[in-house]
């Protein structure tokens, strides 16, 4: 079903059906859909998710995915990683240059840093499922380069779908929101990772969740002294979700 602006209103009651398999609209996806209308970005497809349990029909399923206009300038779909019962999720914003031409999640630089940490926390990143918000990389040419740029409202609900599906299947214990997008995909947009980094939250996607930064932005940070302080505090909050993980 690909939907113009006259449809809107009957599109979003799909989309919420969809989503939630019931009737009632959340404060969540109200709040979507009003920054959607506000942005004009009404002509979109809600991922279409097949009807299986079976995780690896799910990922097949997206690799043809045309939901949303990234498909067009992204090499493929970059699907979620890692075991099919990992007791940790890890959700990130969406795949970057690299992820988009390996085909999978976390294998850049902030993938790098992402594993250092994990290991360093005592996480074992091949026990894990990695995934993200968006599943395809949204860039902007400068030049030669590919230049990321941040996955809008409509990008994440398009894609939301694929989202919902792995964590109905993996099941997790525990999901770890890495970044504000990820972090907003979950909670909706007033989300502040910033304010709510490091405490076990939940919602209706998952029952233990603890957000904390992006890796990039560790990367981001303007000199040494406040990198390894970052990291460090990144480290502690992979901590708390592995213990948060280890308990009933
Ligand atoms: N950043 C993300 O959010 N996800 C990736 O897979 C890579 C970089």
């Amino acid at each position: 079903m690909r939907v113009d602006h006259s449809d809107f209103g009957r599109c979003h009651s799909f989309v919420i059906r969809h989503f939630r398999g019931a009737d009632k609209r959340s404060t969540v996806e109200l709040r979507l859909i009003s920054e959607m209308r506000s942005n004009g970005e009404d002509s979109w497809t809600p991922a279409p998710v097949p009807d299986t349990n079976s995780l690896a029909k799910v990922a097949a399923a997206a690799k043809e995915c045309t939901a949303c206009p990234l498909y067009r300038r992204a090499t493929q779909t970059v699907f979620g990683e890692g075991p099919t019962r990992a007791t940790m999720f890890l959700i990130g914003e969406q795949p970057g240059d690299y992820e988009d031409v390996a085909g999978k999640p976390f294998v850049g630089p902030a993938g790098k840093i992402l594993n250092r940490a994990l290991e360093e926390a005592g996480i074992n990143r091949d026990g894990v499922y990695v995934t993200n918000a968006v599943k395809h990389f949204k860039w902007e040419p400068r030049g030669k380069r590919r230049i990321h740029q941040k996955p809008s409202a409509r990008d994440i609900a398009a894609c939301r779908p694929w989202l919902e599906a792995e964590l109905r299947l993996v099941e997790p214990k525990l999901v770890v929101a890495l970044g504000s997008t990820a972090g907003q995909t979950i909670f909706g947009s007033s989300f502040r990772v910033m304010k709510e980094r490091g405490k076990i939250l939940s919602s209706r996607l998952a029952g233990k969740v603890v957000a904390t930064v992006h890796p990039s932005s560790l990367l981001r940070q303007p000199d040494e002294a406040s990198r390894e302080r970052e990291y460090k505090r990144f480290v502690a909050d992979l901590r708390v979700a592995l213990k948060a993980a280890e308990t009933e």
